[in-house]
């Protein structure tokens, strides 16, 4: 049974709504097990308990907020090198397109690679014009359908990944499921 943890920090609402989704997206591959945690409830048990983790982040002066920061500062730092090799991802809500959300995955992933988490990026399109590749991006809250369905994309890709490499589900990969794909074109 994959574990996905869904880890967010959120000031004002908008990244919790973006794990819900993600939450949501993961738990459309069976046999997954989904806990999404708040930043300032969760705990070093519950990166140790997943497999997998998507970890979201306001966007704050372009990069992860300072509490998401402080959980891999402080209450992980005993725990570094001992919970290596989890499949992991990042997403995050910003003020306004193209202020920053993308850098700020970027230094989500560069924690979580730090970490020796197996970070990867979506192929895939949600709608005609939307892609999570770097992770799944909003503009204050997740309203529109294709950035909606980003979020959902990335959780369920991570459960995918979660039930190849720890559950060793080959017919969860998703070369073996064109068409649970979408692809530009
Ligand atoms: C301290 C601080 C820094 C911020 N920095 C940025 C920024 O660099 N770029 C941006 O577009 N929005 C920035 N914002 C706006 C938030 O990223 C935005 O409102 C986001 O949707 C908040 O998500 P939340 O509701 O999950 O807290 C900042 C907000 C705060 C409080």
């Amino acid at each position: 049974m994959g574990k996905v943890l869904v880890l967010y920090h959120s000031a004002s609402g908008n990244t919790a709504a973006m794990a819900r989704l993600v939450a949501d997206g993961a738990g459309q591959i069976p046999g997954t097990e989904v806990r999404v945690r708040e930043v300032e409830a969760a705990t070093p048990d519950d990166v140790h308990w997943c497999d997998g983790l998507a970890v979201g982040s306001p966007t704050n002066m372009g990069v992860l907020s300072w509490r998401m920061k402080r959980f891999w500062d402080e209450a992980m730092f005993g725990h570094w090198g001992k919970v290596d090799g989890k499949v992991a991802c990042a997403f995050s809500s910003a003020g306004g397109w193209g202020g920053g959300q993308e850098i700020a995955c970027q230094s989500l992933q560069m924690v979580l690679m730090n970490f020796g988490f197996l970070v990867f990026g979506v192929t895939d399109y949600a709608g005609k014009i939307t892609t999570c590749h770097y992770g799944a991006i909003a503009a204050r809250e997740p309203r529109e359908p294709e950035v909606r369905d980003a979020c959902r994309r990335l959780g369920r890709r991570l459960a995918e990944w979660v039930a190849v490499v720890a559950d060793g589900r080959r017919d969860q990969h998703p070369l073996a499921k064109p068409e649970s794909r979408t692809l530009p074109g």
